[in-house]
């Protein structure tokens, strides 16, 4: 186990010490907790980072680990992407984040590939307000499983999905208050919310790491099918495939989470209005496999579960 203590609580409000981080986590401590059916321990706030590093080291083991729930795994994933696209959000001129986010990425694929009930599982977790980290996550998930789902081989799947996870990093470097700022902004503030791109590019490029295939989410997320897009206005096939999913999975966590200036879409809403008033700015036919996607039984249930919490349902999407 990792260093940190470990706690177990004895009533509403106190806790004990278990095992102090300079103490080995013995087999004895572990049948204790089963035979007293303790579920769950806790840790010190301040040492939540040690945990989820712990959590990220061992990824890999909790994912193979036939012992442990799907949804379990959902969650250690979802937990550790929050720690590793905040750190890349905070530091995002680390020397490590290139490697950190690829490492989760080719763990991402794996989990989503595994199961179709892998969007399911993450959906679950997905945040209704709207964070760039969180965000990140979200549009990172949605394009692995649109991209597996239209035939995209693994081998390119992890350096894909390593771009989609970055693919908002610029935004480290965009004012927080214009972000999030309420309200319509003037052209200037537009035009730095929108640098956001080629901040980012450059910022991966500064590190060298990353391969053309990882910085095309980056570059092309939010280029439009009918031209409309930015930075560069590419039109049709000139964008890259894995920009086509990449604007496709954006534009649909922007649309239907909670933002400082607009209020979550139902799922639905925001399909809808993407094929039919914003038609020409998505590949329709991705569009539509995407739909069939989130209208997998155990996907629309979770939307529809989030509903109540302001996520809406996506069961009742047109075919
Ligand atoms: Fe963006």
């Amino acid at each position: 186990m990792g260093e940190f203590d470990l706690f177990l609580r004895v009533d509403d409000d106190r806790c004990v010490l278990l095992r102090a981080s300079s103490h080995p986590f013995t087999l004895a401590h572990r049948e204790r907790l089963i035979d007293n059916a303790v579920r769950t321990l806790f840790v010190r706030a301040e040492e939540y980072r040690t945990y989820t590093r712990y959590l990220e080291h061992h990824l890999d083991e909790i994912l193979a680990n036939p012992e442990v729930p799907s949804a379990r795994k959902a969650d250690f994933l979802y937990t550790v992407s929050s720690n590793v696209v905040e750190d890349c959000l905070s530091t995002p001129r680390s020397a490590t984040i290139v490697p950190r986010t690829r490492a989760l990425a080719g763990r991402t694929v794996d989990f989503v590939l595994r199961s179709e009930r892998s969007l399911g599982h993450l959906a679950v977790l997905m945040e209704n307000d709207y964070y760039t980290f969180t965000h990140s996550i979200n549009v990172s998930v949605f394009a692995a499983a649109l991209a597996h789902k239209v035939g995209v081989p693994r081998w390119e799947m992890t350096e894909f999905v390593t771009g989609a996870l970055l693919h908002d990093l610029g935004k480290a470097e965009v004012p927080h208050e214009l972000l999030v700022k309420p309200g319509k902004l003037s052209e200037d503030e537009l035009r730095i919310v929108r640098s956001h791109v080629t901040i980012g590019e450059r910022l991966l490029q500064e590190h060298g790491r990353l391969s053309m295939t990882a910085l095309l989410p980056v570059s092309l997320h939010h280029e439009k099918i009918d031209g409309s897009g930015y930075p560069r206005a590419f039109r049709g096939d000139d964008i890259h495939l894995f920009g086509r999913i990449a604007a496709i999975a954006d534009c649909f966590d922007a649309m239907t989470t909670n933002r400082a200036y607009q209020p979550a879409m139902k799922a639905f809403d925001a399909l809808q209005q993407m094929r039919t008033t914003l038609d020409l700015q998505f590949d329709q036919h991705l569009l539509e496999v995407f739909i069939r996607l989130l209208r997998a039984p155990d996907v629309a249930a979770t939307l529809k579960q989030k509903a109540d919490a302001g996520r809406p349902p996506a069961d009742s999407l047109v075919a």
